[in-house]
């Protein structure tokens, strides 16, 4: 508790600094972001057309809850958006669903354009910096069914979505990722908690396969990473070029990436970093937008179960505000790029403890911060407690509870404590 006061107070004593550090800090201070996430398919509802709905509805099914309505975010996007401003927050990130886009190949709905342009509209209206993900692990049905990024003829499409969008909405979109963590196969495989159901997740996929008639099915978040991994980075790669073109580089472009903070031997460590992150650090991009919500201790080839006796989330990993520093750090070690953290959180039916986890991540960033590292933002999973996969509708990561029978908002304590931190500190440094 008291180390918690006391990192308080050395973020409101960094704010009201005066002088010269106190004008480059407020002119750091009006770039500096702070906002909330959410992902299309988590919490729209109804979105047929995607691969995930497939999949869903194949018996027997991995998920513990059907994601059905979500959590109704496509009809209340504008309530939703303007919550998020009333907060205090100045950026808004969310992704476009690519099966409402375009979900027969090659058709395209001007309706979804439309939808997503009042989206940006409505996010711009409110003063903040539309954060849009161009793919959150859902893809349309006859992508995956094709072989998804599975296989290389699914670059050209997932290109020319990308190149659409840019078109379409670019004049509107403040910051951009193509992918939301297509670094997690292997973070799929190798979590404790997921690999329990891999023998389901592969029976589930070979009965969807049959269900759609396809030669092959591949959501992307299932699907066999070493060979998925080298086709995202190149589908990556050339989208980022397709949407400077097509934006006139209006906006920075770059991926998400999930990281764990990795503890162990040097060797262990360096192996699992040179799968999962460096890779991605290499590839085209503006920026690197981390995703943190643990750490994990490797041992070899392996991650090991979760010590006996802390504090686990609802995820089932431990409760670790601190493994965002560690890994805006291990990605600083490596990359000069700017850092926006694009998502960090904690599932929690107990918001005291979201709040705690808040205060002790932001202070990691300050520290960063103190020591040069470029960090741009600061973006909590999530603005909505919403559909998390195959944990269902269980898992309580928003700011905000949604009554699953009325869909009525309430703001927890946690959302106006994040949103007083954007007020009156930025950067948090
Ligand atoms: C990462 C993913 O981007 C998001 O979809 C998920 O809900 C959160 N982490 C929490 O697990």
């Amino acid at each position: 508790r008291s180390a918690l006061l006391l990192v308080g107070g050395s973020l409101l004593a960094g704010a009201a600094s005066s002088g010269a550090a106190a004008t480059s800090k407020q002119t750091k201070a009006e770039k500096f972001l702070w906002g909330s996430a959410g992902a299309a398919y988590q919490i729209e509802g109804g979105n047929y057309a995607s691969d995930l709905w497939v999949m869903e509805h194949t018996k027997p099914s991995i998920f513990k809850d059907p994601s059905g309505d979500a959590v109704d975010a496509y009809n209340r996007v504008n309530e939703d958006i303007a919550l998020a401003a009333s907060l205090g927050f100045n950026t808004h990130r969310f992704s476009i669903e690519w099966s409402r886009i375009e979900p027969e190949r090659g058709r395209i709905s001007n309706a979804a354009i439309a939808y997503y342009r009042r989206v940006l509209e409505t996010i711009r209206k409110h003063g903040m910096t539309p954060f849009v993900t161009f793919n959150h692990f859902t893809t349309p049905r006859w992508f995956a069914a094709a072989g998804g990024f599975e296989t290389r003829d699914g670059i050209e499409p997932f290109v020319n979505y990308c190149s659409l969008i840019a078109r379409e909405l670019g004049d509107l979109i403040g910051i951009a990722a193509t992918f939301n963590e297509p670094n997690l196969g292997a973070l799929v495989s190798w979590s404790p908690a997921i690999r329990p159901l891999r023998p389901h997740i592969v029976a589930a996929r070979e009965l969807a396969r049959t269900s759609i008639g396809a030669a092959k099915w591949s959501p992307p978040m299932l699907s066999d990473f070493r060979i998925q991994q080298p086709i995202m980075i190149e589908a990556h790669n050339r989208a980022y070029d397709a949407i400077k073109q097509a934006s006139a580089g209006r906006f920075p472009v770059g991926v998400t990436l999930s990281l764990n903070d990795e503890r162990g031997s040097a060797e262990a460590i360096a192996r699992k970093q040179g799968e999962v992150m460096l890779p991605w650090l290499a590839a085209n991009g503006d920026y690197i937008g981390v995703q943190n919500y643990t750490y994990s201790v490797v041992e070899g080839e392996s991650d090991l179960p979760p010590e006996r006796g802390i504090e686990l989330t609802q995820m089932g990993y431990p409760f670790a505000p601190e493994a965002l520093e560690g890994v805006i750090r291990a990605v600083a070690r490596h990359s000069n790029r700017p850092i926006y953290v694009t998502e960090n959180g904690v599932a929690t039916e107990d918001d005291t403890r979201r709040v705690a986890f808040i205060d002790r991540a932001v202070a990691g960033v300050s520290a960063c911060l103190r020591d040069g590292i470029d960090v741009r933002g600061y973006i909590h999973w999530s603005l909505l407690d919403n559909w998390e996969w195959v944990a269902g509708f269980g898992p309580k990561f928003g700011l905000v509870s949604v009554d699953r029978t009325t869909f009525v908002r309430t703001a927890k304590p946690s959302a106006h404590h994040l949103g007083r931190m954007a007020r009156r500190g930025s950067p948090p440094g």
